[in-house]
């Protein structure tokens, strides 16, 4: 009896072959599962395929609302931005597949999962470590990695050879996954980072020469540091991602270019498309910069590079991303309000924020009339905040120059 293996299928070329191949040379009985967080794949088509190219079963599922939910939603609340710009769609959306790829095995016994990363990138990582974390009697593969190497070619030529249909598009130039909390497009003439990316990586957003001419304002509510719905409206967590996609898509906004700092340790050239992301964490940011108190705030920027660091290198299961979501949590109490965002060719900016937990009082804040905030505190302020420099110079001299006797 072969032993049963869980690919995740994408219904792409690659994991097409991945299921013949795992059959054929490693003598399993494949069941495919794909997950749809957004990327606005033909799910039926895409089991039928798995069938087709040998699958004994082909499992598809609706993830999206959960996806944003528990895996977006706690990244936003955190501030997580891989070096400062990252939202994160592909990290956040692989612990997501590895945990129903072991439900399923769990389901129907089988001792194996698979995934079709390659052995270069952080995906294979977090699929790896997502699967360890969650059931380390299971074993992995990918098959990329492990053993099935074939060009492009090759692989149209071994599915026909074999019967199976394939739909041969246009060799996309770019390697891209996608999600609802963004697109990420890399390789291909993206491998130069010297070079502007082409207009035709990008297919969410639009280029300034499309985006309208006049801004738009969106005004995000937000309860516990969670966006619960635009203006009047209380929107489900998904509807209000699509939404923001595509009007934060309309005007341009979220594309980034970056050179990335892969876990395996290269340097990578990055292009992202994420205008939902972007366009929340413009506002979350802006609203907690109303709410937090001033060393809160500075640590949570800690916490926030931590958690941004701990997604991207695939540790999404280890109890130190509890222990992140509780502070996290407890710091989001008063994170209440309404932001106003204004799109306005390729840029989303906060043009207003407000809320019933705000710390600014313009009593303390003004310079006009009533002005509460205590000016002759300041001068013995002023005097402690300066002792220590005012002692050292007197002792050590000023800018280094000994002003004591030798
Ligand atoms: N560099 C990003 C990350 O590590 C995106 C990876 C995208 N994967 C892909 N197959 N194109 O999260």
């Amino acid at each position: 009896m072969p032993e049963k293996i869980i690919l995740a299928y994408s219904g792409g070329l690659d994991t097409s072959v991945a299921v013949r191949w795992l059959a054929e040379e490693r003598d399993f009985e494949v069941l495919t599962l794909t997950i749809d967080l957004g990327s606005q794949p033909d799910l039926e088509t895409i089991g039928q395929r798995a069938l087709r190219a040998g699958a004994a079963k082909a499992k598809v599922e609706d993830q999206r609302g959960i996806f944003v939910e528990r895996y977006c939603w706690p990244a936003l609340k955190a501030g997580a931005l891989y070096q400062g710009q990252y939202p994160l769609a592909t990290a956040l959306g692989r612990p997501l597949i590895a945990r129903r790829l072991v439900e399923f095995a769990r389901l129907e016994g089988a001792t194996w999962v698979a995934h079709g990363s390659t052995g270069k990138g952080n995906d294979q990582v977090r699929f790896d470590v997502a699967v360890a974390a969650l059931a380390p009697e299971l074993r992995v593969i990918a098959p990329l990695r492990d053993g099935m190497s074939m060009t492009r070619e090759q692989e149209i030529a071994y599915l026909e050879e074999r019967g199976i249909p394939v739909q041969v598009k246009a060799a996309s130039p770019y390697s891209v996954d996608a999600n609802l909390w963004g697109r990420s497009i890399e390789a291909g003439v993206l491998e130069d980072p010297a070079a502007e990316p082409p207009e035709d990586a990008f297919l969410w957003t639009s280029g300034l020469d499309r985006v309208p001419a006049q801004p738009c304002y969106l005004e995000i509510n937000f309860e516990k540091g969670v966006p619960v719905g635009l203006g009047e409206k209380r929107m489900s967590p998904l509807d209000l991602v699509h939404h923001l996609n595509t009007v934060g898509g309309e005007y341009g906004v979220g594309r980034i270019d970056m050179v990335e700092d892969r876990f395996v340790g290269i340097k990578s050239r990055e292009v992202y498309e994420a205008p939902a992301a972007t366009i929340l964490h413009v506002a979350h940011r802006a609203l907690e910069e109303l709410v937090l108190e001033a060393e809160a705030a500075r640590f949570k920027t800690l916490v926030a590079q931590e958690y941004a660091r701990l997604v991207y290198q695939g540790k999404w299961f280890a109890s130190h991303r509890q222990d992140l979501d509780a502070y996290v949590d407890s710091s989001q109490r008063f994170v209440t309000g309404t932001v106003r965002i204004k799109l306005d060719r390729g840029t989303a900016r906060v043009a207003g924020r407000s809320s019933p937990f705000s710390l600014y009082r313009p009593r303390l804040a003004t310079y006009s009339a009533g002005d509460e905030f205590d000016h002759q505190a300041a001068t013995g302020f002023i005097k402690l905040v300066g002792l220590p420099l005012r002692t050292q110079a007197v002792v050590q001299g000023i800018d280094g120059k000994s002003t004591t006797p030798d």
